[in-house]
């Protein structure tokens, strides 16, 4: 079975202290992780460490950071490299989060660079798409997360596409508490394993986990995860109470 993956966006929330004892107290809780199920925590840049430490000796529950740059290393002030990154440790990065691509003007071909170096350097990525409401309303989400999947990844081997994660996360859901139905996220999400399985052939696309984000709660995610094509979930604001994100951990399929 492909991974089954529970992602944590904390986006820039918490201080070290918080983020800490929120860590502490989800590993604590009583998660039920079979041998196909991961755990990733998407956490602040200077978190990163501290929070890796935390979770030393733990299978299968990895630390991510929200992003890296699309160049190799130079001058770039505040810039945070993937070769950085790999050098303290990181396992996953996420990559093409609406947020980057709406404020930072983060565009498909830039969020392909940045794939490019974090198989470079060993990182496992996270790569968002999703469509704003104004494409949802106009019926063509279908052809717009395909552009983009396309436009990113199809430069990528089949190899480096075999057991890839990509989060699908309609921007209408994301912090509204307007969860895309969970035959809305099957169906866009059928559809983009089927994009890539056009590409790379069937067993290239069963491989890849694809995870649904926007508004996923306890309440929601067994629901939505149980949905043949939705490989668990990719979680802002839930992730930051201990007690949802367990929740939503042990709702994996
Ligand atoms: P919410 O879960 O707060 O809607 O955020 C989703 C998201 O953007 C995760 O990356």
């Amino acid at each position: 079975m492909r991974k089954q993956i529970a992602a944590a966006n904390w986006k820039m929330n918490l201080t070290l202290e918080q983020g800490s004892t929120l860590v502490n107290d989800i590993i604590s809780a009583s998660l039920m992780l079979d041998k196909d199920h991961l755990v990733v925590f998407g956490v602040p840049f200077p978190y990163l460490t501290s929070v890796k430490q935390q979770l030393a000796g733990r299978e299968n529950i990895f630390v991510a950071a929200q992003n890296c740059y699309s160049k190799k290393s130079g001058a770039y002030t505040g810039e945070v490299s993937a070769e950085i990154l790999h050098s303290i440790g990181v396992d996953y990065v996420i990559i093409g989060h609406s947020e980057r691509r709406e404020y930072f003007n983060e565009c498909n071909a830039m969020l392909a660079e940045k794939l490019n170096l974090a198989f470079e350097y060993g990182l496992k990525a996270i790569f968002c798409c999703g469509e704003a409401l104004a494409i949802r309303e106009a019926g063509t989400q279908n052809s717009f997360v395909e552009t983009q999947i396309k436009e990113s990844l199809f430069h990528l081997t089949a190899e480096q596409m075999t057991g890839f994660v990509i989060a699908y996360e309609p921007i209408w859901a994301i912090g509204t508490g307007k969860t895309a139905s969970s035959a809305q996220a099957q169906e866009i999400q059928l559809h983009i394993r089927n994009v890539i399985g056009a590409q790379y052939g069937d067993a290239v696309a069963q491989s890849v986990s694809i995870l649904y984000g926007g508004s996923v709660k306890a309440a929601n995610a067994k629901e939505i995860f149980g949905q043949p094509d939705v490989d668990g979930g990719l979680v802002g604001g839930a992730s930051l109470v201990a007690a949802e994100f367990s929740a939503i951990i042990n709702s994996l399929k």
